[in-house]
């Protein structure tokens, strides 16, 4: 019995020939690719892949270049092309907060979105809200009403009360116990964030630094 024919009768369906040859077709993909059109229902689609595809993203007001595959996440490409760490991975399924960015004004786990799709939008990481060699308000009261323990889950927790602050400028203990309700602290530190949120609330109505 040939090889071909011992693989087939173990029911893979696919001769070790068969095999091999469909990997020399992908292998001879090339590394980077342009997004191709394709036509749907008379529409014109663009199709990336299967190959990487050069993304341009615009974080914290600066533009950033990278070559990924399409398959992968915005949190991915920024911790591992772009070298922004501040966003992290801990559930990486949209369920914890860890890796919240601000999107266009809006909160967003980083991980449930693909990094090509980051393109023509305003991107900002926790590393954009220092002014300065200042802490942003909302990271001193996160330090003043000891917000934190492991820290793992705080730059979410600091981004998405920013993107929260942003749109309730004067928010009620209610609201502000709903307005976070996307993020997870293993250590429970709710109490201190809600403080911090509560201080940059009433920082930013008495005038003092906006952010
Ligand atoms: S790592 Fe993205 S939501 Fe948990
Ligand atoms: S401070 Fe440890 S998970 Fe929130």
């Amino acid at each position: 019995m040939s090889d071909d024919e011992k693989v087939k009768e173990k029911g893979s369906g696919l001769s070790r020939r068969t095999f091999l040859k469909a990997s020399g077709i992908s292998l001879s993909v090339p590394l980077v690719m342009q997004p191709r059109f394709v036509k749907v229902a008379g529409a014109q689609v663009k199709v990336f892949g299967p190959g990487k595809v050069p993304v341009s993203l615009l974080i914290n007001g600066k533009k950033y270049q990278a070559t990924v595959e399409p398959r992968v996440t915005l949190l991915e490409a920024l911790r591992h092309e772009l070298d922004l760490t501040g966003a992290k991975r801990v559930c990486d399924r949209g369920t914890c907060g860890a890796c919240t960015v601000i999107i266009d004004g809006k909160p967003v786990y980083s991980c449930t979105v693909l990094a090509i799709e980051g393109e023509g939008k305003a991107i900002t990481t926790v590393e954009g809200l220092m002014q300065g060699d200042k802490l942003h308000p909302l990271q001193q009261a996160f330090i003043d009403n000891d917000a934190q323990q492991c820290g793992f889950c705080t730059q979410g927790f600091v981004v998405a009360c920013k993107a929260f602050l942003d749109t309730n400028p004067n928010p009620t203990a209610d609201q502000i116990n709903k307005g976070l309700g996307g993020n997870l602290c293993r250590c429970g530190t709710y109490v201190g964030v809600r403080a911090a949120v509560a201080q940059a609330a009433k920082g930013r109505r008495g005038g003092r630094r906006n952010g």
